[in-house]
């Protein structure tokens, strides 16, 4: 890009764009960010159910945020972020404000892109965890659950269960049967393993949740309270069931800190670099995407609102199949949440 171009960073993310919250950026503010995480101009949830309701403070955010968008005197905004912020980017765009898209979340789950920058940070600390897990759980002999991020999209647990060599991989695509996880682990203990690792996603659920309605399924949990995830509860059953010792480990926001992966560093850059060829050209309303190994965009209003989940013909599923044990571990389920109809339960991968 030219050097007359001004750049304004937005605090804090849409939030910082309803409040008025912005700051002129100089070359000085981009030197040395290359390594760090998480971001230099904060962030904060600002869901996007909430962009058209009006508070108790009164305040109209579409409005307040095109207010913002007019004072700071932007041609185009652009905005890093997960599905949530690609939806109201979405919004935005339909308002008339010039936005570009770039995704950018740990989950990999952007629908129309192969990859997100952040995935494989987390992929990696993740697996991280699962290596140093199997020494303890091996001395101790013990079963160990190991939550992985990740509500809807299960590819973070994908991905670092087969790098991390787990025995049991359950993803919120494929609800779990309790007595066949179980199984799977007593089976592996007359197999003479004397531990196994079950790596959890966050957002797993078993049969009878996975056919509630999603917004009763969120309903139950936040009526449970932080401890009742379902880790905790899968360590329960498979502690209870099959009379093993079992810990669970939840890494938790450790998944989202520290330095960026290689790989993600030239990701951002290549996906930064588009974006900046789409601000010169003029070219709005899109987003970043990776397709099939190259850097290209997606319409805003053709990927917002959408998840990409694991799907059943998924390869890394089947080679994850492939190289365990154990089929899966249900049979084909309509899922009521939302999520495409999948066959599955649980992928095994080999244990080291
Ligand atoms: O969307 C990314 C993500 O890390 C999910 O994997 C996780 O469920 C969620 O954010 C956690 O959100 P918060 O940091 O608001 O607790």
């Amino acid at each position: 890009m030219g050097d007359n171009v001004e750049i304004v960073g937005i605090l804090n993310g849409y939030s910082g764009l309803i409040n008025g919250d912005y700051k002129e950026m100089s070359e000085d503010d981009f030197r040395g960010i290359l390594t760090l995480g998480g971001t230099i101009l904060g962030t904060k949830r600002t869901p996007f159910k909430m962009m058209r309701v009006v508070e108790d403070d009164n305040v109209d955010k579409v409005a307040a945020m095109k207010k913002t968008y007019k004072d700071a005197k932007l041609d185009c905004l652009l905005c890093l972020g997960g599905n949530g912020t690609h939806k109201t980017a979405n919004l935005l765009s339909q308002e008339g404000l010039n936005i570009i898209g770039l995704p950018k979340t740990i989950d990999n789950d952007i629908f129309g892109t192969d990859v997100t920058f952040g995935f494989h940070t987390a992929v990696d600390i993740a697996t991280d965890v699962i290596d140093r897990i199997h020494t303890t759980a091996g001395s101790h002999s013990r079963v160990m659950c190991i939550e992985i991020m990740g509500n809807k999209a299960g590819w973070l647990t994908l991905y670092s269960g087969i790098a991390g060599g787990a025995d049991i991989i359950l993803l919120p695509e494929m609800p779990y049967d309790i007595d066949r996880v179980c199984e799977a682990v007593e089976r592996r203990a007359k197999r003479g393993s004397n531990f196994s690792i079950i790596a959890v996603a966050e957002g797993a659920m078993n049969v009878e949740e996975a056919r509630m309605k999603r917004k009763d399924w969120m309903a139950k949990r936040a009526e449970q309270g932080f401890g009742a995830t379902a880790t905790n509860r899968i360590a329960q059953a498979v502690q209870k069931k099959t009379g093993m010792e079992t810990r669970v480990c939840i890494p938790g926001h450790m998944q989202r800190g520290g330095s960026p992966s290689a790989y993600d560093r030239v990701l951002a850059t290549e996906f930064g670099s588009y974006a900046a060829k789409l601000v010169e050209i003029e070219r709005y309303g899109v987003t970043v995407a990776m397709v099939n190994g190259r850097v290209t965009q997606n319409r805003l209003a053709d990927i917002a609102g959408k998840t990409r989940n694991v799907p059943e013909g998924c390869e890394l599923l089947t080679v994850a199949r492939r190289i365990g044990r154990e089929p899966g571990l249900t049979s084909p389920l309509p899922l009521a949440n939302g999520c495409p109809t999948l066959t599955g339960g649980a992928a095994f991968s080999a244990s080291r």
